[in-house]
């Protein structure tokens, strides 16, 4: 019996090696934590429960009989983060470069199989060559496997990806079905095609930060939602995404212990919007100021800056926040911050998070580079993952809410249910000037008139009255006091039971 334990304790020594003390080196070396360091410190102490530690590979070819390794190059299993189930995989760079192989992607399927059955988050951390080349269509098979898996979880637990080495190939493609994807900063790359095989077809010179960096996905093409400054930073920053989810969509989110009063007033907010409408202000300070404890888990911070997304709790409870933000481009509306809060919309509404929205919107951006791009199917998407939300939605006017945007931003007519305003609002078609040159082209030679037209044009409409009298708008507040109201309006709200007609899925446009 002795010698029985004491080999289980040999054997799985052996397989904490992983790719030896040479490949671990050159992993520190790197500035990057191994497979394990990496668990370790997203789980809480002692928590993590290992699985299928002595699987190996069984390829013949190309003389890998000689190559194997115990755990095939991924440490999986479950923990807890503050003390709530997540399932987990870490791909292990020093065991052939952490390559997914057949039964290397059927670990990673075990444990996202668990977790869609025992309802719990999986997190993937990412540190791979991608599709293990010795073992060919295998290995393109098993990657799809984990494909069909992410997709089949999309909704039902949340999935997030730590892009913490290479991901290349068709590897990029499960992390971009997973809810969030977080990079680190100069140990971590995406793309499709390489450098190498972007100077030979498109004879472009880049290099791989470039193509696939972290700078690259966080501010250019939004396929990442935050970048962090190292392994460490990334995964503590995880574990505090992590308390503000739930579970799965059975579930609501956690309510955590809360020491800020819901009743807090903010006399500063009362001169947050400058007496110039066209001067900017900070969106966030607002944000910032409602949030419990001022704490807010920014999504997307580095993209489409124009508009805010990310969470915060009141009274505890996870709220997603969506925000126009003067400070870039006037808050307007574009393609890109369409798509970007369209997504973080329906991320919640998934996982029962109740939407808060702060308008503060010019319109949407004229011209052509929008048009051509498709702002009005990009727009759409916006409109469309507002109203099909089910989630309780209170939304805040503070001053510019116009045209096709006031709708878009979970107005009264998308089914919000509680639309509080500002003094400070201007509900309208469009703003004064645009209105009295198409109102009054006939004047437009004589500047008194139009100045006239311009002011008889903001006395009746650059407030939230108009819309007040029609109940488009329930409540004209006091800024000092929004922490507060919408506090109560969430609260209630938490019984709130609405769905959307029977449909097989709706058709977003995509
Ligand atoms: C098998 C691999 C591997 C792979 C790396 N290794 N990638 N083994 N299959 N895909 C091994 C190396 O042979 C080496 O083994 C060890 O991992 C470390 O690799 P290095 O090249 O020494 O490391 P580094 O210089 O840091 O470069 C990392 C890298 C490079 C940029 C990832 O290894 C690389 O370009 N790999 C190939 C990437 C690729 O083309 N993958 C296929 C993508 S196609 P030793 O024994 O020397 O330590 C794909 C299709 C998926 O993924 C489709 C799904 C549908």
């Amino acid at each position: 019996m002795k010698d029985i334990l004491v080999e289980l304790e040999e054997r799985r020594a052996q397989a904490r090696v992983g790719g030896g003390a040479r490949r671990v080196e050159g992993q520190h070396g790197k500035g990057k934590l191994t497979a394990r360091e990496r668990i370790e410190l997203l789980l809480d102490e002692g928590s993590f429960e290992e699985y299928d530690m002595f699987v190996r590979h069984r390829c013949h070819d190309f003389g890998m009989q000689a190559h194997t390794y115990p755990g095939d190059g991924v440490v999986t299993g479950w923990g807890t983060i503050n003390g709530r189930m997540v399932y987990v995989f870490s791909q292990d760079f020093t065991v052939l470069g952490g390559s997914v192989s057949e039964t290397h992607a059927a670990k990673i399927c075990k444990v996202m199989d668990m977790a869609m059955q025992n309802g719990a988050p999986v997190i993937g951390m990412n540190d791979s060559g991608g599709a293990r080349i010795q073992e060919g269509v295998d290995s393109l098979a098993a990657y799809g496997e984990v494909f069909q898996r992410n997709i089949e979880g999309s909704g039902v637990i949340p999935q997030i990806s730590m892009i913490m080495g290479p991901c290349a190939g068709g590897a990029v493609y499960s992390p971009a079905m997973t809810d969030f994807i977080f990079m680190v900063k100069d140990s971590s790359y995406m793309f499709v095609t390489g450098p190498d095989v972007v100077k030979t077809v498109t004879n472009e010179h880049v290099t791989a930060e470039e193509l696939g960096g972290a700078s690259t996905h966080t501010r250019k093409s939004s396929v990442a939602d935050a970048a962090f400054e190292n392994d460490l930073e990334a995964i503590a920053e995880v574990r505090r995404l992590v308390d503000f989810l739930p579970l799965n969509n059975r579930e609501k989110p956690p309510v955590r212990p809360f020491f800020d009063d819901p009743e807090r007033v903010e006399p500063s907010l009362d001169t947050l919007v400058p007496d110039n409408p066209n001067l900017p202000y900070d969106m966030k300070e607002l944000i910032l100021k409602v949030a419990d404890e001022g704490d807010f888990f920014e999504i997307q911070g580095d993209y489409a800056r124009n508009i805010v997304t990310g969470f915060i709790r009141l009274e505890g409870q996870t709220v997603g926040v969506v925000a126009n933000q003067p400070m870039v481009l006037a808050g307007v509306l574009d393609i890109d911050s369409s798509r970007k809060a369209a997504r973080f919309v329906r991320f919640c509404d998934c996982f029962e998070i109740p939407l808060l929205t702060f308008v503060d919107v010019p319109g949407f951006l004229p011209g052509t580079g929008q048009e051509y791009g498709g702002v009005i199917k990009h727009g759409a998407k916006l409109l469309f993952a507002y109203g099909e939300a089910t989630v309780p939605k209170v939304t805040v006017i503070t001053r510019k809410a116009y045209g096709g945007a006031y709708v878009v931003m979970a107005a009264k007519h998308l089914r919000a249910d509680v639309n509080y305003a500002w003094p400070t609002s201007e509900i309208a078609v469009m703003g004064a000037k645009g209105a009295v040159e198409i109102l009054h082209r006939g004047d437009l030679g004589d500047p008194e008139k139009i100045e006239a037209h311009t002011q008889e044009y903001d006395d009746r409409f650059a407030n939230p009255f108009v819309a007040a009298e029609r109940g488009f708008i329930d409540e004209v507040i006091q800024p000092r006091s929004t922490r507060r109201r919408v506090a109560r309006a969430f609260a209630a709200l938490r019984t709130k039971r609405r769905s959307m007609p029977w449909k097989k899925h709706d058709n977003i446009p995509l």
